[in-house]
Formats: structure tokens, C-alpha cells, sequence
């Protein structure tokens, strides 16, 4: 049985903590990080985290996940509004896909209303700050009980 979680992050997340804080906290990506890995190991799962300024490396690490892991939980920042190579590369997975994101995109600019991401996964947690990490793991995992 697999046995690890994947989180894949997209462009712009590695200056959480610098970037807008009003928006999205004053945690770093690192500190998501470790509490992600803390929440995984409670629970007996493994982490695999990844972050990337770069499509392409995204679509490598989506297609990774769907080879070696049990879920992927995937933040793709600005590429969630905009990417059809994401969406073709989740598309492909039979492992359930979580969105994730920290603020509500729902609740922003109208650009932000579309996602690429949504009609791919099994469910969206957004809105939560980087606590949206941690509760779209026990989603992950409670669905594969
Ligand atoms: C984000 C929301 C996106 O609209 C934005 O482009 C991001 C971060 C979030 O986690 O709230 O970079 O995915």
C-alpha cells in the first residue's frame, strides 16, 4: 500500500512569509513544511513536498505523485487559474487530488475565479491561511480509509 503524501506548490510560494502577508500569513514555506510532515507522520503517512517557480517541473512532480503516492495535495498559486498542462496532468491520476490554497480565491479578483485545478480534484480547501495544508491532509487521508 502507498503510503506517502504529495504536496506540490506552484510559483511564488517559496517567499511565503514576505510575500503579501496581509494575505497570506506570516509563515514561511518551510514552516508549512514541517507542520505538514508533523501531521503526516501522526497519522502514518510519509511527506513528499515540493515547490516550483516552473510549470513543467510541476507536471514532472504531478506525474511522480500518481507513480509512487496515496494523495497529492496540490497549491498551484497563479498556475491553478491558467494552466492546461496541469489540468492534463492531474487529469491522468487515479489517486483522489486535493486544491489547496491559503487565501479564498473565490473571494478575490475575477481572474481568480477560474481554476483549472477544481474539475480535476476531489475536493477544494481554500481560505484557511496555511492551516488549509493541514486540513486538506486529514481530507486526503480520511478518504482513503
Ligand atoms: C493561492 C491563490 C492564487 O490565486 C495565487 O495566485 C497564489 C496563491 C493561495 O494559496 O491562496 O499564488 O494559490
Amino acid at each position: 500500500m502507498k503510503k506517502t503524501i504529495y504536496i506540490v506548490n506552484g510559483p511564488n510560494l517559496n517567499l511565503l512569509g514576505t510575500r503579501e502577508p496581509e494575505i497570506y500569513g506570516a509563515n514561511t514555506l518551510s514552516d508549512v513544511e514541517m507542520a505538514c510532515d508533523k501531521r503526516c507522520k501522526s497519522r502514518g503517512y510519509a511527506l513528499s513536498f515540493f515547490q516550483s517557480n516552473i510549470e513543467g517541473e510541476m507536471v514532472d512532480q504531478i506525474q511522480k505523485a500518481g507513480a509512487k503516492g496515496a494523495a497529492l495535495l496540490i497549491n498551484a498559486a497563479a498556475y491553478t487559474h491558467t494552466s492546461v498542462a496541469i489540468y492534463d496532468a492531474l487529469k491522468t491520476l487515479d489517486i483522489p487530488v486535493i486544491e489547496v490554497h491559503i487565501s479564498q480565491p473565490a473571494a478575490r479578483e475575477a481572474f481568480r475565479q477560474q481554476s483549472f485545478v477544481a474539475p480535476v480534484s476531489m475536493g477544494s480547501i481554500s481560505g484557511f491561511g496555511t492551516n488549509s495544508y493541514l486540513l486538506a491532509i486529514d481530507a486526503a487521508i480520511d478518504s482513503l480509509l
